[in-house]
């Protein structure tokens, strides 16, 4: 269980002293608004969301970043880049808490546990630090914060299961605990095992913890009785579900055929999962794309890079033959199936040829979209003190060419969709420029944007999963009428 570490504050015990004094809530005197930032992945997005919920339930409000008093940073340490950006935002809360004794900031994430303790040396407005096995007691120590005024709490202790949260909480849409979006993701695991070179998250993170087949399986039911169409399970690595000394034994293969039962008793239209890594995707999930109609054709499967020598580098445990034979084996179980990727580009002693591999296999799957890197040094992990760092002008470079390949692949991709029909689950009305007739936001069964017109009542609500035909391809999304 993470403790509660005091830091600097007064010691005091027994009950608070407005309770003693017969004060109702001496909190309800006080400003309780919130505000969060979110950086990073999709798990990060779903803890503030749960967060954001929990201070609501606890009666805080959440208001404006220049008007709240309690600054809440969710943070992700992936690169370099976004751990800057969380310096970059201390930097403006202070400025709007300069002068306001009663507010304060929150770091929770990966670089709260990444740095620790030290942020309340380096920034004096930081009264709370979070990992992400410590979130659940986040609402409850940011309420202590705001009666104790010189107190600072520290939550960044890894816990021995599964940080299991208030399922009542959990969500999708930040719409309050009654009603969710359809769109609801739903954590599996936390963690990860395998120390890729470049990647911190395990320090971070820490090791997997595989939450127990019921536990999912219950969040999953209660999202769909709250109008939830689409689930995503999330981890770091969801095809080692099950793998670790937390998990019942269950394989994630069996795992997607428990959650895809539920469609038989609920309203559950898609299925989708990421992110899987190569190395571990089995023969077993591989055929459930072609057993399982409800999962949608669409996979995130990150190569990092198309060398064999780089590969080997970054402890991928896989080589580019053997990703393209599962690519191959996917195709067959799943003729239509969209893959996208993450890419690095500059892995330390990346030569011009490895980056040349790359891009070769981008055109060979072809990749949907892809998200890419540079490569970015992080602390404690193996690439660090690899030699032969790639030059931050060369990488650029290359990170600048892959980027206009796959523009050229997700053009190519979209274009051949116009005039075809699909079934699209309607999310939100889009956000419109003036003058531009109203439609529905949604997604295919490819994982692409759809922008769906002409969005009125009679033709559809949010959850709706409704037929239309492609009449325009856009940069990163589509068009379509409905049909
Ligand atoms: N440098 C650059 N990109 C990284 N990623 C992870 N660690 C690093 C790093 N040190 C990328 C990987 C991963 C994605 C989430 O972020 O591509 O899949
Ligand atoms: Fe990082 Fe590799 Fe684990 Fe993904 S699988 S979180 S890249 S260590």
């Amino acid at each position: 269980m993470p403790s509660l570490a005091r830091h600097r504050g007064r010691p005091r015990h027994g009950p608070p002293l407005h309770k003693l004094w017969g004060i109702a809530t001496f909190g309800h005197m006080i400003d309780r608004t919130f505000c969060i930032q979110t950086f990073g992945c999709q798990m990060n997005v779903n803890d503030s969301r749960w967060l954001a919920r929990a201070l609501t339930r606890r009666g805080f409000t959440e208001a404006g970043p220049e008007t709240a008093r309690i600054h809440i940073l969710n943070t992700c340490s992936v690169r370099n880049k976004p751990e800057q950006k969380v310096y970059s935002a201390l930097g403006r809360v202070r400025r709007v808490t300069t002068g306001r004794t009663d507010a304060f900031a929150v770091v929770a994430g990966c670089v709260a546990q990444q740095i620790g303790a030290d942020f309340f040396r380096r920034f004096p407005q930081v009264r709370l630090i979070v990992g992400g096995d410590g979130l659940r007691m986040a609402p409850g120590a940011i309420a202590r914060l705001c009666e104790e005024r010189d107190l600072r709490l520290n939550l960044t202790d890894f816990s021995a299961t599964y940080p299991e949260r208030d399922p009542e909480l959990e969500g999708a849409a930040n719409t309050g605990t009654a009603a969710v979006g359809p769109v609801a993701y739903v954590n599996i695991m936390q963690g990860c095992d395998n120390f890729c070179a470049y990647c911190i998250v395990p320090c971070t993170r820490g090791g997997q913890k595989s939450r127990t087949v019921a536990a999912v399986l219950d969040e999953c039911r209660a999202l769909l009785d709250r109008g939830a169409r689409e689930i995503v399970l999330l981890g770091q690595n969801v095809n080692a579900y099950g793998q670790d000394r937390y998990g019942d034994g269950t394989s994630f293969t069996r795992l997607l055929y428990r959650t895809a039962e539920l469609s038989e008793r609920t309203d559950l239209r898609r299925l989708r999962f990421v992110t899987s890594h190569p190395k571990d995707f089995s023969p077993d999930s591989t055929a459930a794309f072609a057993a399982l109609p409800i999962l949608a054709s669409n996979l995130h499967l990150p190569i990092q890079s198309g060398s064999d020598a780089v590969l080997a580098r970054m402890g991928r445990g896989y080589t580019r033959n053997t990703y393209l034979r599962l690519v191959e084996n996917l195709y067959k179980a799943r003729p239509d199936l969209a893959i996208t990727t993450d890419i690095i580009v500059g892995f330390p002693g990346e030569t011009e040829r490895d980056f040349q591999d790359t891009l070769a296999v981008m055109r060979a799957v072809p990749y949907a979209s892809s998200f890419s890197f540079c490569y970015s040094d992080r602390p404690g992990t193996a690439a660090c003190s690899l030699p032969d760092k790639v030059p931050q002008d060369i990488a650029a470079l290359r990170l600048e060419r892959l980027q206009a390949l796959q523009q050229e692949l997700t053009l190519a991709r979209l274009t051949g969709l116009v005039g075809q029909t699909a079934e699209v689950l309607l999310e939100s009305p889009s956000p419109r420029p003036a003058g531009e007739t109203a439609s529905w936001q949604g997604r295919d069964n490819w994982g692409n944007v759809v922008h769906v017109a002409p969005c009125d009542a009679a033709r559809g609500r949010a959850g709706d999963s409704i037929p239309v035909r492609i009449t325009e391809a856009r940069k990163h999304s589509l068009v379509a009428e409905a049909v």
